[in-house]
């Protein structure tokens, strides 16, 4: 027992942030700090949920969150309130996976639960479908692992956990059905993920999430649009269609819709305001998107395309399925939208055998395309991925260099861009209000972080003009515009 130790809840932002930019990569910021109380009074039937990883993983444990709270689980703020602790875990890259452990054993140090008596702890995610019964050896106090892909079973799983076994798990790799639920707990009063496919088909040769989240699977059309009207009449006015490759959405229902036609569908919805999706695979962007967003002022100017090098001969030792001219080509079509639609990108420096050459056409890359957003990240090796075994892997100092001058030139980029709007009129759907009295902050439909002054006391959720006046790298400034 270690009474008055202090855990930081740490949340890893990942290239999935909404919010446009990542500066810095494998960066972990703190947003709690709390001294726990010891466990011994926890009362029963309330649960604790820690988060890692992406814009899925959030999804998931909202989703989560409502099957427990439809259990009649109660949700609690520190670990030391709840009998069950859960927590989410990301393996995109090993500096996250690492992670793990130590929390685990900062969990069973804080909580005096050597014995597993008080509180059950579950390891759920991207971590517990890779890692598998092994958790239970390196963390014996652990009563649950559930892979990404067995979610749809954790009613059950619970039960047995409730029931006191010992080492439940879900590690299938449930290749026929999506977790549906009906329960979903969303943080977000005005602002809905919807999962509209699961898992991944490409096979990148450094990324794991075809291991850890299955094969693709989509939902069908009809129930993702019964959700998102359901969610329009509860009071959501923007929502975020979620998949790892969401552009790779195929309709599994006899209506066989197509993404475009998915996404024309869902801004028509009376109430819906803004509609986004996220991420987009190259090689599945078809002219279509354009079009629909071309048609449909509620779909939003932001596409996020991952590009990963600049370099074809490394696109290729990726398996990418595409060349940097054929990047460029769905830049242009982009680009040739009647909107202007703001497009950011996940890099990966330092993957084995990049040249410094190859780096430069990645650097260049950044030049010719002009993102509005970057989220870039030292090529880290997973377990099962054909990258690992590549020769000539780049030492890591060289990486952080990469990254660094990469970092640097896109910030650059982007103050350019941002200065640009200056003057310009923005419709912001305003997210909260800062600690600087008068001032809000908010997001635009091009997915940029806009904070602005004003002296309206009921805006929040609201769409409201913003007149842009300044910018941060990363964000923009303003002062609320009495009229569009
Ligand atoms: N190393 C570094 N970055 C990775 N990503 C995925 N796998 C790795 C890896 N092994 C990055 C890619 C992807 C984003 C979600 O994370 O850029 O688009
Ligand atoms: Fe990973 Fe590639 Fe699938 Fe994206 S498309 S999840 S990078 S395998």
């Amino acid at each position: 027992m270690s009474e008055g130790i202090h855990i930081r809840l740490e949340m890893l932002t990942g290239a999935a942030q909404p919010d446009g930019v990542q500066t810095a990569t494998e960066s972990f910021a703190a947003n709690e700090l709390y001294s726990p109380t010891l466990s011994r009074g926890a009362q029963r039937g309330t649960f604790f949920l820690e988060t890692f990883g992406c814009q899925m993983n959030e999804h998931d444990s909202e989703k989560v969150a409502g099957v427990l709270l439809a259990r009649g689980y109660k949700q609690v703020k520190t670990p030391e309130a709840a009998n069950l602790i859960l927590y989410n875990t990301c393996s995109i890259r090993e500096k996250a996976a690492q992670k793990v452990f130590s929390r685990l054993g900062a969990y069973r140090d804080a909580l005096g639960n050597a014995n597993g008596e008080q509180q059950k702890i579950g390891v759920l995610g991207c971590v517990a479908q890779q890692e598998g019964e092994k958790i239970f050896s390196r963390a014996p106090w652990v009563s649950l692992v559930c892979g990404s892909a067995s979610y749809r079973n954790l009613p059950q799983m619970l039960a047995r956990v409730e029931a006191g076994e010992e080492r439940v798990t879900g590690l299938d790799n449930d290749t026929e059905e999506t977790f549906e639920t009906e329960v979903t707990r969303r943080d977000n009063p005005w602002r809905a993920y919807i999962t509209i496919i699961e898992g991944c088909d490409k096979a990148c040769a450094y990324c794991v999430v075809p291991f850890t989240r299955g094969p693709e699977r989509s939902r069908d059309s009809a129930r993702v649009l019964a959700e998102l009207r359901s969610l329009a009449d509860l009071g959501y006015t923007e929502v975020q269609f979620l998949g790892q490759t969401v552009n790779s959405y195929a309709d599994p229902s006899p209506r066989k819709m197509r993404f475009s036609e998915l996404l024309t569908e869902a801004a028509q919805v009376p109430g819906i305001r803004r509609v986004r999706f996220t991420t987009s695979h190259p090689r599945d962007f078809t002219p279509d998107i354009i079009e629909a967003i071309d048609a449909h002022p509620a779909l939003c100017n932001h596409v996020h395309l991952p590009v990963q090098s600049g370099s074809s001969r490394v696109l290729r030792a990726m398996q990418r399925t595409y060349s940097r001219a054929e990047y460029l080509e769905k830049i242009a079509m982009i680009r040739g939208a009647k909107r202007k639609i703001a497009v950011t990108t996940d890099i990966i420096v330092g993957f084995p055998g990049e040249t410094e050459e190859e780096f430069e056409q990645t650097l260049s890359l950044l030049d010719e395309v002009k993102y509005e957003g970057v989220f870039s990240f030292k090529y880290s090796p997973r377990p099962n991925t054909p990258a690992t075994s590549m020769p000539d892997a780049i030492p890591e100092e060289e990486k952080s260099r990469r990254l660094a001058v990469l970092l640097e030139k896109q910030r650059a980029i982007q103050m350019d861009e941002l200065s640009r709007m200056h003057g310009d009129i923005v419709e912001v759907h305003v997210d909260g209000k800062s600690k600087k009295e008068n001032h809000w902050y908010g997001h635009s439909s091009c997915n940029r972080v806009v904070n602005f002054s004003s002296t309206a006391t009921d805006i929040l959720g609201q769409y409201v003009p913003v007149r842009v006046s300044g910018c941060t790298p990363n964000s923009m400034l303003g002062e609320y515009a009495a009229a569009l």
